[in-house]
């Protein structure tokens, strides 16, 4: 049995997964990858090497949490688990399918929630920890993301509650990045983030936090100002920042707008 500790990370084939994998590497560990394109994992194992290994699929699907725990299991016991997979569409929400809707609270919240439950025995048997994988969107609610702020906003209240259960135990983190560049925002977002004047960090500046939220004491950690700043101001004095919000409700719709007559031009 190797005497590198093991990581699990899902979502390892994303804009962030990928960049957190090489830094983990770099830092030691090794890796158990989780995410559906069972390529795309083969060709990230071919790079980094023979100890890793990678598991594909649908973090949607009830048998997923095992799975991964039963590979984690016989890889030695994870030390690490960082829940990453997450979706995301920026939509009005009475334009949301209900599918995608559940899809977004299954991936982003449900389970994580439940690979934390089935790999708890392994990370309290090592000492453990966890790093879920927030958003800004998980303290500051905004127009046309409501389920995602939904899930996000979720797994901040179960990070925060866990941690405290888990004291002494098994550490629970939580990494909140602000929008960031990777395929998860499409170019209709990327756009409107021009629009609204939000900065995207690249995803090394977001794998530096990681690591840096990792190594320390911390419980938990938020990227980038003015985002830091109003996700403090929304806890406390939400009515204070709904107008700020409100204010940019007019852009955002007339993007929207703009942007559904520019396909049904088609
Ligand atoms: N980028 C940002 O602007 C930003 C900002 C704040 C927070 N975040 C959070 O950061 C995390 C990583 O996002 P990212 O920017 O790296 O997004 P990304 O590039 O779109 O990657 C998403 C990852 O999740 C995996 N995934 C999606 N659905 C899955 C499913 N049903 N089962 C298993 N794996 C699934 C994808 O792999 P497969 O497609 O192969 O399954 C992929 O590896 C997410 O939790 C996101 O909410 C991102």
């Amino acid at each position: 049995m190797s005497a590198q500790k093991l990581a699990v990370l899902t979502g390892a084939t994303g804009g962030l997964g990928r960049v957190f994998a090489h830094r983990l590497l770099k830092d030691g560990w090794r890796l158990l990858l989780v995410a559906r394109q069972r390529n795309a994992l083969q060709a990230m194992v071919a790079q980094l090497g023979p100890e890793h290994q990678a598991i594909a699929v649908d973090l949607c699907d009830d048998k997923a949490p095992v799975q991964v725990a039963h590979q984690a299991a016989m890889m030695g016991g994870a030390s690490l688990l960082v829940n990453n997979a997450g979706v995301n569409r920026m939509v009005a929400f009475e334009d949301m399918t209900q599918a995608e809707l559940t899809q977004q609270l299954q991936v982003n919240l449900v389970s994580p929630t439940c690979l934390t439950y089935a790999m708890l025995d392994q990370l309290e048997a090592n000492q453990g920890t966890i790093v879920n994988i927030g958003s800004a969107l998980g303290a500051i609610g905004f127009p046309y993301q409501s389920v995602y702020c939904a899930s996000k906003f979720g797994l901040r209240g179960f990070s925060e509650a866990l941690s405290r259960e888990l004291d002494g135990r098994v550490s629970v983190k939580y990494l909140a990045p602000r929008a960031a560049d990777t395929a998860i925002n499409d170019e209709s977002v990327r756009l409107l983030n021009k629009k609204l004047g939000n900065t995207m960090d690249c995803p090394q500046v977001v794998a530096d936090e990681f690591m840096a939220l990792l190594k320390s004491k911390a419980k938990r950690k938020g990227l980038g100002f003015p985002e830091k700043f109003f996700a403090r101001l929304n806890g406390a004095l939400p009515e204070l920042v709904d107008g700020s919000i409100i204010k940019q409700l007019s852009t955002i719709r007339a993007h929207f707008a703009a942007q559904s007559a520019k396909l049904s031009s088609r």
